[in-house]
């Protein structure tokens, strides 16, 4: 079935990122396609959630009710070497810097254009402010040393969990790379590094290291499970030190890298470089990132754009080419020459796949058990922006324009808007809770509208808590919502994060992440979407999973190598992919099917 070319358009299953880059891409290369998604809206992750509606979408930059919303899903974009991708999207495919929409997205609540400032931590029932971002104030605020009644040794508690976890944990996988590696190479390095422990949860690597010393010669300390879990509540979730040791490290990478500069086939977009300005290190969208994923729709005809409302529920091989069954308010069936699958692996366990030749074991099973993460977000709409208020915050230098604050209480974070700044009569739109793991799961199980008084309750107490202020200073909620993206039907999972081994290719068969990168039914069927990236809970990991699905999906025709070369030129080739390796797996995928 390998030979059969077919001339019926591909199925591109799902209208998130990796579904429109995938669009984006085919469209370039004048391949025919079609796309169905089940939702009533495009865009997957990246969602914008208005308390205002339509009316928010339209208001122009600098119109208060613009800036009534917090953004669900993918809300930053660190302007790092490994985003280059996600890059040249917004600025040289979409122009969106040119649209006055790419705005700086603040870390940390700079107050002035310069210093850092630390927004508020609360930890072990302890408030603290002025702390250094890093928590590495020598007074031990929040009393986890020894000495002050907590579990950790004095000198580390001095040292600060961040300095510990990025010299320690993180720097020695960037050990093999060097200055003059580019971006590309010592991503390769480093994976390769970090793929040798992916036995490894973070918790069981750092339980069986040898014990270390701060300074050459100095005191040797013992990796114990109070030092792991002081840095798991510090730099990480609840829980989140159980899933593979992989994972924590290219998230330490994402968050601590300093800012691209670019070099390479993308090198064109380098931030702002030509004209001077210092490029910032984070970006958001001004407006909500759904505009990201609207001005990807209208890169596309109109005739091709996603068709909504289409719940895909069968997907079967029928004579060389697939048939692909969908919920449209009728029951449609259509058939394709390929489908690419961009949805997450959540809804893609619900589509049957009769035909048994179609999906192997490994895929079988990588779909059912790849490990997704929690993720849970509470917004509380107030009448204004009290923590920008220096009346109310007590003075001006304790307000907080944009950055995150950070606690042990259940809200775990807290995000402030980088946006409308600067507006006049803005609403005061807050993320009260951000959280991943275990703490997700918490807060979210107060997500049934029958929990919502015990939940805005918790949520505006653990507030004034961390702020150190009364909930009458705040002012009254006047919205809210709480989003757990394990409740969403369309997506039961918030981004994949896997366990331990889950890329590990096995001695007799491939891992099961590299089933899912090569193709089901004979060639014809791909997998795309984030969890068939390494750059999980990233739009990078979904642009990249788009363009191996594409270049998978040009195997089965005449005019492959051409088009191929067409795809590496105009779209670069991901750091992830090596086009060597992809036709080796290819190639044995033909010659061993059932060991992927
Ligand atoms: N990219 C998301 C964020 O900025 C989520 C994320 C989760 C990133 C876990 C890395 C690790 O918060």
């Amino acid at each position: 079935s390998f030979g059969h070319r077919s001339t019926k358009p591909i199925c591109i299953i799902g209208a998130g990122c990796a579904g429109l880059y995938s669009a984006m891409i085919l469209e370039s290369l004048k391949i025919p396609y079609v796309i169905l998604e089940a939702q009533d809206r495009y865009g997957g992750h990246v969602f914008t959630h208005r308390f205002n509606g339509a009316d928010g979408k339209k208001a122009p930059i600098g119109d208060p009710a613009r800036y009534d919303y917090f953004d669900v899903g993918a809300m930053r974009f660190p302007h790092i070497p490994f985003m280059t991708r996600v890059f040249d999207l917004f600025q040289k495919r979409l122009n969106l810097d040119e649209k006055g929409l790419l705005i700086e997205y603040h870390m940390d609540a700079q107050r002035g254009p310069t210093d850092p400032d630390p927004t508020f931590a609360h930890f072990n029932g302890r408030r603290f402010c002025e702390a250094a971002p890093d928590h590495s104030s020598k007074a031990d605020v929040y009393a986890v040393s020894k000495t002050n009644g907590g579990a950790v040794d004095d000198e580390l508690v001095q040292r600060g969990s961040s300095k510990i976890f990025s010299e320690l944990v993180v720097k020695p996988f960037m050990a093999e790379c060097t200055k003059e590696d580019s971006a590309d190479e010592k991503f390769r390095k480093i994976w390769k590094a970090l793929v040798r422990q992916d036995k490894h949860s973070i918790r069981s690597y750092l339980l069986n290291q040898p014990p270390f010393s701060l300074v050459e010669g100095g005191p040797k300390y013992d990796w114990t499970v109070s030092i792991v879990e002081w840095l798991e509540t510090f730099e990480s979730a609840t829980g989140l030190f159980d899933q593979a040791l992989v994972e924590s490290i290219m998230d330490a990478l994402d968050f601590d890298a300093p800012a691209a500069t670019i070099h390479g086939p993308l090198a064109h977009i380098s931030a702002n470089e030509d004209d001077g300005k210092e490029p910032y290190s984070w970006y958001c969208i001004d407006g909500g990132s759904d505009h990201i994923v609207e001005a990807m729709v209208e890169q596309l005809p109109e005739a091709r754009r996603p068709r909504l409302n289409c719940r895909v529920t069968k997907i079967e091989s029928i004579a060389g080419e697939i048939q692909v069954t969908y919920r449209d308010g009728l029951h449609t069936v259509e058939t394709f020459s390929q489908v690419i699958c961009a949805i997450p692996l959540g809804s893609l366990q619900s589509i049957d796949f009769p035909n048994l030749d179609d999906l192997s074991y490994m895929k079988r099973l990588s779909i059912r058990s790849l490990q997704y993460d929690t993720s849970t977000k509470v917004a509380l709409k107030f009448k204004k922006r009290w923590w920008q208020d220096p009346e109310i915050m007590g003075g001006p230098d304790r307000i907080i324009r944009g950055g995150v604050s950070s606690t042990d209480l259940p809200i775990r974070k807290v995000v402030y808007p980088s946006f409308g700044l600067d507006v006049k009569d803005v609403p005061g739109v807050l993320i009260a809770s951000y959280s991943w793991s275990q703490d997700a799961q918490r807060i979210g199980g107060l997500a049934a509208p029958e929990n919502h008084t015990q939940l805005l309750e918790l949520v505006k107490k653990n507030l004034a808590q961390l702020h150190g202020i009364t909930e009458g200073k705040m002012g009254d909620v006047v919205a809210f919502k709480i989003f757990n993206w394990h409740n969403e039907p369309h997506s039961r999972g918030a981004f994949p994060l896997f366990r331990p081994s889950q890329f590990t290719k096995t001695d007799d068969a491939q891992s099961m992440f590299a089933s899912l990168k090569t193709p089901g039914a004979g060639g014809k069927l791909h997998f795309a979407g984030e969890a068939t990236s390494v750059h999980h809970a990233w739009i990078l990991g979904a642009l990249n999973s788009a363009w191996r699905a594409v270049w998978n999906a040009l195997q089965l025709r005449e005019d492959a190598e051409e088009l191929r070369r067409q795809l590496q030129t105009e779209w670069g080739v991901p750091d992830e992919e090596d086009v060597k390796l992809l036709r080796e797996l290819l190639a044995a995928q033909r010659k061993m099917p059932h060991r992927f």
